[in-house]
């Protein structure tokens, strides 16, 4: 395996420019990181300005019908813009696999690319100039692709915080989820590879590593002799980089082993957040979702968290309005919700993607306007019990991973804590990239805010 290199975009105006737009989840950004690096490759640079741009690279996703529309508004700017000047546009990530060769249809759209064929964006890139070839298509899925050995070119924009895939696609056959369809059957990276992309971060200056999969308590690599579980691959990152903070997302409630729970509380440097989706709080809901966890079971793995770590913090995602739901199934979400106490949520109401278990056998039958108002109970019920439970940091002290200046103030830095909480403090010295000590002295349900000390 080639050597890991430089981790910032190349900007030079003198090289064909790439303009990527990502949408989606973590994975599709650290997605477009690897296809940054494969273009970067061909010789291009990226280019922040659409109307420079050689190439425009889409990074769709899938998961709700609502992310697929903005890609359809996005995809007839695109046509305008072609308008003005010649430019190839390539679509890629879970709706490119969806759609596959509809997308191919609109007249924007040059060039289809699935989330494991972006080691061929080069080659369909160079088939499409050749005369006469017409628009490109590959939405081939593997079963062994994990881009182990390309060095995603970092995009974000502090240089603090970055993202490592450590496995691909999805095993679990959730009623309504569209993932297991865009992004093919489960396989993880080779750990050895993912230590040495996670010691090249800290090389170049990183602090915070952010390891990403689909369910990463499945995480499972077998090769030479050994077997590697997720919370084996936690404790050797950990042992080996110390000084970094390791973060990881997303848990899943019918996988999260106590091993995983003991080493996190092993190490100082493994943050105290878990992700832990439940996606509704009624038994009957689970059991249609084929989350294969119940209520109890879920209930259960919470008590496991704060009994080995009482100071982690729990943050989940939650369906509204799933088929046949009933208001006794909603009440059930909002009980649960007040029983956890989450520090925080991703809400959403359900959405039918085509293709999927949900929608062959079940019928969407919750109306809209019942989807949104149970939607609007749960996040204002969200909203509370997220400001309670930031209320219950006042008066504690943290040390907080400075992201950057705050967007209200010149003279106050954010950052995030431990617990994944973004903390506001007055900047007294500090730099983006640097621990600040501080002490929680107020805040609201999304921000807590702090002196230094
Ligand atoms: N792998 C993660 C979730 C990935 S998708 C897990 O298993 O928890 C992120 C979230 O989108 C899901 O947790 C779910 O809450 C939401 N989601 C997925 N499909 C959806 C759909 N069809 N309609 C509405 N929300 C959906
Ligand atoms: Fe979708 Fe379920 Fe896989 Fe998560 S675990 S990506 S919700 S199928
Ligand atoms: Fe969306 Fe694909 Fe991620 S559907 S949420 S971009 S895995």
């Amino acid at each position: 395996m080639k050597d890991f290199k430089s981790v910032r975009p190349i900007i030079d105006e003198k090289r064909p420019g790439l303009y990527i737009e990502t949408y989606g989840c973590q994975m599709n950004v650290n997605d477009s990181e690897v296809i940054l690096s494969i273009l970067e490759g061909q010789g291009y640079a990226l280019c922040e300005d659409m109307d420079r741009a050689d190439i425009i690279v889409i990074n769709t996703c899938a998961i709700r019908d609502n992310a697929e529309q903005r890609i359809w508004g996005r995809l007839d700017v695109f046509r305008q813009l072609k308008k003005k000047h010649p430019v190839t546009v390539c679509i890629v990530g879970c709706m490119a696999e969806r759609l596959k060769d509809k997308l191919l249809e609109h007249p924007a759209v040059d060039i289809v690319a699935g989330p494991d064929s972006y080691r061929e964006l080069p080659a369909l890139i160079r088939n499409l100039s050749e005369a006469g070839n017409g628009k490109q298509i590959n939405v081939i899925l593997s079963s062994e692709e994990t881009y182990a050995d390309i060095s995603p070119v970092r995009m974000d924009k502090n240089g603090v915080s970055a993202y490592i895939s450590i496995m691909r696609g999805c095993n679990n056959v959730c009623s309504y989820c569209v993932v297991p369809y865009t992004r093919g059957v489960e396989r993880s990276r080779d750990y050895r590879s993912i230590l040495r992309e996670a010691e090249e971060l800290a090389a170049n200056g990183y602090k915070e590593i952010n390891l990403l999969g689909q369910n990463v308590d499945s995480y499972l690599w077998k090769g030479d002799g050994q077997t590697i579980n997720f919370a084996a691959l936690l404790k050797m990152a950990a042992e080996l980089l110390p000084e970094i903070r390791f973060r990881f997302s997303t848990s899943h409630p019918k996988d999260i082993s106590n091993e995983v729970l003991d080493t996190m509380a092993a190490y100082d440097n493994i943050c105290k957040h878990i992700h832990l989706p439940v996606q509704s709080g009624s038994s009957r809901m689970l059991e249609l979702m084929r989350r294969k966890y119940d209520r109890e079971w879920y209930l259960e793995r919470i008590r496991k968290i704060r009994e080995i770590m009482p100071e982690c913090a729990i943050t989940t995602d939650i369906i509204a309005g799933f088929c046949t739901e009933t208001e006794e199934d909603h009440r059930d979400t909002l009980s649960l919700m007040e029983e956890v106490g989450f520090d925080g949520a991703f809400m959403f109401q359900y959405s039918e993607r085509p293709g999927t278990l949900a929608a062959r056998h079940y019928q969407d039958d919750v109306p809209e306007e019942t989807k949104t108002r149970r939607l609007n109970e749960i996040i204002q019920l969200q909203n509370r019990i997220s400001l309670e439970r930031n209320r219950k940091e006042i008066g504690k002290r943290m040390s907080v991973l400075i992201e950057g200046v705050s967007k209200r103030s010149e003279s106050e830095l954010f950052g995030r804590a431990s617990s994944n909480k973004v903390c506001v403090f007055p900047a007294n010295g500090y730099k983006t990239g640097e621990y600040a000590e501080v002490e929680v002295t107020g805040c609201t349900s999304a921000t807590l805010i702090a002196k230094t000390l």
